[in-house]
């Protein structure tokens, strides 16, 4: 039974739904919570997966306790009813731990699905560092999307056994959906189709940045607009009012910004491929922009995904609005530091990750045998075990 609830999840968990569902060995009941509403209905939608149950637990502001508390009574019912063999929670939003938590009170064996990932700061991302450890300590099936994120959990002591390098099924989504060629419903973006539009693509939602430094963001894109009109900043923002409050009010007026609904998945990947540049504070865009080549700035202090940062194609610039502007400014305009940082790179997966998943299931319930770890060449030299988690921060960059 995958349970899961916001877009993100959907987007990574659909790949091995598909995978459970093509498998003779297994039956698969689909549970969503609904902590995301329209934007984990429009990933379901795209991909034709209709939940067998759903919590529907979204409300406006919702609280992390709220969400945590209206999943656990929810997901405790289906669990007394249905008794999954085992349960498969994605990542680290407050469904996932929720809904481990509830399979373990049940004694239900978890499997979670991109397992170890470690900024080594339990106050950033927040709540996600916390949900994550919290999850490994409850986990029967550690599935690692890559050899740094194993050697993470072997570091807190679980076994190597239990843990099972898949790479991530984000690639799987995204290898899937480039394939399609949609149109965007907003016209002013079929518009940017031109080889020669220069586009900033901009996302912005984490929690530890809303209030002050999500308000700089929204100061640092209306400067960027200004200082330079020949390039066009699109930003599908975000449902939260939190995050709109603060983004938008800089933004009106200005004739090259192009302020856009969360887009499907299908138009948002047509869109990160068309960009000469992102910038966002996204997990998973952190995960799929180096498969296309583009240059990421990353609005944060740290990340848990250091891979491609190690690779150059990601840099951590904070969220200082004077710095957002200079580091956009240089890539834009010093064409020596942008084909630096223009390189595609796929530390995160080759798009076998859900089959890499229900492999290892598979032998968890005697049923099959997993398969070779997958590896990424540029990951060998930086993964070790022996060492300090290798998380990096804006210092490290300076
Ligand atoms: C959640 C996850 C975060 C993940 C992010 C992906 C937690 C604690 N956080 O954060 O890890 O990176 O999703 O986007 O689990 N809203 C809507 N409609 C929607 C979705 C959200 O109106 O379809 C609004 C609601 O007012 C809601 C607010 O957005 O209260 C925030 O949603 P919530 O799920 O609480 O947190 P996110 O910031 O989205
Ligand atoms: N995404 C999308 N439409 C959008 C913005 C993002 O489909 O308008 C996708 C994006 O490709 C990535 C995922 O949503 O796969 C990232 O979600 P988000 O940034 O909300 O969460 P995070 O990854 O930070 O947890």
């Amino acid at each position: 039974m995958p349970i899961y609830g916001t877009r993100p999840e959907a987007i990574k968990m659909v790949p091995i739904v598909s995978a459970l569902r093509s498998s003779a060995h297994f039956e698969c009941l689909v549970a969503v919570t609904g902590q995301h509403r329209m934007m984990l209905d429009q990933v379901n939608e795209l991909f034709g997966v209709i939940p067998d149950f759903d919590l529907n637990i979204h409300k406006a502001k919702q609280s992390l306790n709220g969400i945590m508390a209206r999943t656990l009574d929810g997901i405790d019912n289906i669990l007394s009813i249905h008794r999954p063999d085992a349960v498969v929670v994605q990542g680290d939003t407050t469904t996932s731990t929720a809904g481990a938590i509830a399979a373990f009170n049940h004694g239900i064996p978890v499997i979670h699905v991109e397992a170890g990932l470690r900024s080594g700061d339990i106050a950033s991302p927040f709540p996600e560092e916390g949900n994550r450890k919290v999850t490994s300590q409850i986990t029967k099936l550690h599935l690692a999307p890559t050899a740094l994120s194993k050697d993470n959990l072997i570091r807190e002591g679980i076994s190597p056994f239990d843990v099972v390098v898949t790479g991530n099924t984000v690639i799987d989504a995204l290898l899937a959906t480039l394939d399609k060629k949609v149109l965007f419903e907003d016209l002013r973006l079929e518009q940017l189709s031109a080889p020669d539009s220069k586009i900033l693509l901009v996302t912005t939602h984490r929690r530890e940045n809303q209030g002050d430094a999500m308000r700089g963001v929204g100061q640092a894109i209306a400067e960027i607009a200004r200082r330079e009109p020949a390039v066009t900043i699109v930003l599908p923002v975000h449902k939260n009012p939190i995050v709109r409050e603060a983004v938008l009010p800089p933004l009106e007026g200005l004739t090259n910004v192009i302020v856009t609904e969360p887009l499907s998945y299908g138009e948002f990947t047509r869109l990160m491929a068309m960009s000469t540049i992102v910038l966002t504070d996204s997990g998973g865009v952190q995960e799929e922009a180096p498969s296309l080549g583009k240059p990421v700035l990353v609005m944060r202090e740290n990340t848990e995904r250091p891979e491609a940062v190690h690779a150059g194609t990601v840099k951590l610039i904070g969220t200082d609005p004077q710095n957002i502007v200079r580091e956009v400014a240089t890539l834009f305009n010093n064409s020596q530091a942008f084909s630096q940082m223009a390189n595609a790179v796929n530390p995160y997966g080759d798009g076998r990750a859900a089959e890499r998943t229900v492999a290892a299931i598979a032998e968890l319930f005697g049923v099959g045998k997993r398969m070779a770890d997958f590896e990424s060449d540029r990951l060998r030299a930086v993964s070790n075990p022996e060492h300090p988690v290798d998380v990096v921060s804006v210092k490290d960059n300076n």
